[in-house]
């Protein structure tokens, strides 16, 4: 096999194949820009991989107004509401009177599947399973990314821009020189362990239950599997628990008078899910720009992750669009402040959505009456909820 590198030339590189760089690609592709994705993971993987199940209006509107044909709207399912419960009662949220939104529950795995089938369909470009990956000369006109292909071809594209959408352990953040990005960053005192268990749905809605136990996720798959989660130790260990501990353990949060039970079924997986939050700015270096978890991270309360990453390729896109069809480079320079407008309201909302759910160790007891003070202003105040159902549902994309 040769050593030297095959040269690509194409107008935007991109490095991940997660959702945001699948959506980028398919975007651009549509508007007639040539586009590379590569991706270290294989499809099975990507696909297997369980993260949120939310999506915002917005993001389902990108979805199906873009031609992926998916099946957001027949496998998904829309919800008009949630329920936050605590002191045993729950509260529920009505999104459609509040502000005239819905979310849907469509699993991420499921948008990585439909955008890569609609890649397939339309004969695009997406390197799966590549190794030795670098960007380069990224202050050029001419970015760079190396790469050997599965087959053990190495690869040299060179690109006008690149896309970083390879999330928060990728290599294109890390590309950025320390002194050209400032990091924010906050580490939280806890994680989720997620369930997926073979049982009917608990409940129509959503849950987001808090209780002096900690905070529970009561979420959904389908008709016979359901989404769990509840606040844990970061260093817990998800194997060391049985069925049987993990079901008093979701139960005991959502313990009220009126008497709601959770219908139980086996586990079929267990994990324990990372919690920080954290912005590199500017989401830019030279012609390299990140979108999604490669350039922010949210703790999961809220499910903003995947809907923050869309919103990103969004503006990204537009951006690419309008230097490619105009020559003008407003936007590609505007690119970082716009996205990052939108990923600071999402970092307050789920900073808020954590902190006004899950309680600390250590917490006082003026802490813990103060939360409870917050969650009776929201529930209590038609303004109060529908600060939430406005973040919930997504802000209007720009
Ligand atoms: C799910 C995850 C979330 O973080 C959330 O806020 C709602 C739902 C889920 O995986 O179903």
């Amino acid at each position: 096999m040769s050593t030297e590198p095959q040269i690509v030339r194409t107008q935007v590189g991109i490095v991940g194949g997660g959702p945001a760089g699948l959506m980028l690609s398919h975007l651009l592709s549509r508007a007639g820009i040539e586009n590379i994705v590569i991706e270290k993971r294989d499809h099975e993987t990507i696909y297997k991989t369980h993260r949120a199940g939310i999506l915002e209006a917005g993001s389902v509107r990108m979805l199906t107004e873009t031609g992926i044909d998916g099946r957001v709207l027949t496998h998904g399912h829309r919800h008009d509401g949630i329920d936050l419960r605590f002191k045993g009662v729950s509260h529920r949220l009505d999104f459609q009177d509040l502000v005239g939104e819905s979310v849907w529950l469509y699993p991420q795995n499921e948008v990585f599947f439909d955008l890569a089938a609609a890649r397939a369909r339309d004969g695009g470009d997406v390197r799966y399973s590549v190794t030795e990956s670098e960007v380069l000369d990224l202050e050029t006109a001419v970015p760079k990314i190396r790469f050997t292909d599965a087959t053990g071809q190495r690869f040299e594209v060179h690109a006008d821009f690149i896309a970083g959408t390879d999330g928060s352990q990728g290599i294109c953040k890390r590309a950025i020189p320390a002194q050209e990005r400032s990091d924010h960053f906050i580490a939280y005192p806890f994680a989720w362990f997620g369930i997926l268990t073979e049982a009917p749905p608990s409940a129509p809605e959503l849950i987001y239950a808090h209780s002096e136990h900690g905070f529970a996720l009561i979420s959904q798959r389908s008709g016979n599997v359901q989404r769990m989660y509840f606040q844990c130790d970061p260093a817990e260990d998800a194997s060391t628990w049985s069925d049987e501990r993990i079901w008093a353990e979701l139960q005991r949060r959502v313990d009220g008078p009126d008497g709601f039970t959770l219908k139980r079924g086996p586990i079929f997986e267990k994990m324990v899910l990372p919690f920080r939050s954290y912005v590199c700015e500017p989401l830019r270096f030279g012609n390299l720009f990140l979108a999604g978890d490669a350039g922010h991270t949210v703790p999961p309360t809220g499910a903003k992750g995947l809907n923050l990453a869309l919103a990103d390729v969004k503006v990204l896109f537009e951006a690419l669009e309008s230097f490619y069809g105009t020559g003008s480079s407003e936007l590609v320079d505007g690119y970082s402040d716009t996205a990052l407008e939108r990923v600071w309201k999402a970092q307050n909302f789920s900073y808020w959505m954590t902190t006004m759910l899950h309680s600390r160790e250590d917490q006082s007891t003026f802490e813990r009456q103060r939360i409870l003070g917050e969650l009776e202003g929201v529930v209590n105040s038609r303004y109060g909820q529908q600060y939430l159902a406005e973040a919930y549902t997504g802000w209007p994309h720009r």
